[in-house]
């Protein structure tokens, strides 16, 4: 077993913002206006954002506890902090009195520090229980997963949110394993899929299962997809949606909710023959991170920015 403890990186690197002006940029910011950081983890994105507002605010939303601890460091009248899942944005932005904002910022998937913490079970570097969940208090964890689901729905797992060649083989092995010890930690994972990793690879394999897992422990396409189908319900309109994407699945929902206002099928027109959606984009091809910003931080390598504007 790791010696996770002494692995584990400085605590005061809670998450390193990825392409921070980039983002803060794309929102176009009035001062003045209401803007809604969906996902505010260590708050990097949320800070500068509340720099810009003079007299405007800010309301975040995070589901992970540590998130909400380290909102609770921000003392702004301008500042709520919803600890709620974001597929609920109507239902609390309603909560608190608002019904139409300028901006939506959405930074997918898990922070630096929900990776680095052992004790979640998000990370390949670490042993730790088979947890991954991002809001604690979800009854589904990764081990529940392994230990309960059926070989069709792994298989499913595997292949659709970790893209794994073997998807089958796995989902096979997963079910065999488990027949004679549940799976408990990462590290019983790692071990009973050693023999169908590709060698020299195997880092990025485990990479893959393990997101394959997050994926459906915490519903994230399902999460997103009712997500985006408010975005155009609460967008003011010339109001900025920024979201920023690590997986092509995401992504791709993304782009087809911005190009034809839905996350599946195609676009609709009108009798007069005018696309109903309610987003244009405003670049055509996602942004990416610079050389630099991914040299000093190799999140940023997969990221995808999409900025659309409330037509
Ligand atoms: C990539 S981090 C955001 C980092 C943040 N932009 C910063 O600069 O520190 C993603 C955060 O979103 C949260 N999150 C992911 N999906 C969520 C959801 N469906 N509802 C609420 N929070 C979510 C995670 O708990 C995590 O803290």
């Amino acid at each position: 077993m790791t010696d996770s403890s002494s692995q584990r990186p400085e605590a005061n690197s809670y998450h390193r913002p990825v392409m921070l002006p980039e983002c803060i940029d794309a929102l176009n910011i009035d001062p003045n206006g209401t803007y809604v950081d969906v996902t505010f983890g260590g708050g990097g994105h949320s800070r500068k954002i509340l720099e810009r507002l003079e007299g405007g605010k800010l309301i975040a939303f995070d589901q992970d506890d540590d998130a909400r601890t380290q909102a609770e460091n921000i003392k702004s009248s301008s500042f709520t902090f919803c600890q709620a899942n974001f597929m609920y944005l109507k239902r609390f932005l309603k909560l608190n009195g608002v019904t139409k904002v300028n901006g939506i910022l959405a930074d997918l998937g898990v922070s630096s520090h929900q990776i680095d913490s052992p004790e979640r079970g998000f990370s390949t570097r670490f042993d730790g229980p088979l947890d991954m969940r991002m809001d604690s208090h979800a009854s589904l964890t990764a081990a529940k997963v392994l230990n309960e689901y059926s070989e069709d729905k792994l298989h499913k797992v595997f292949g659709m949110y970790g893209e794994l060649k073997n998807a089958r083989t796995v989902a096979a092995l997963v079910v065999q394993q488990r027949a004679n010890k549940p799976f408990v930690r990462t590290e019983d994972l790692k071990q009973g899929l050693q023999k169908v990793a590709p060698r020299g690879k195997e880092n990025k394999y485990f990479a893959q299962v393990f997101q394959a897992l997050r994926i459906e422990v915490n519903a994230e396409m399902k999460a997103l997809e009712d997500f985006l189908h408010q975005c155009g319900e609460v967008m003011e309109k010339g109001g900025r949606l920024v979201v920023m994407s690590y997986h092509s699945l995401e992504d791709r929902m993304v782009k087809n909710y911005i190009n034809k206002g839905k996350v599946f099928g195609e676009l609709e027109k009108d009798f007069f023959g005018n696309a109903i959606k309610p987003f244009e984009a405003v670049n055509r091809k996602p942004i990416e991170a610079s050389e630099e910003e991914i040299a000093e931080n190799n999140r940023a390598r997969s990221a995808k920015l999409r900025v659309a504007v409330r037509i």
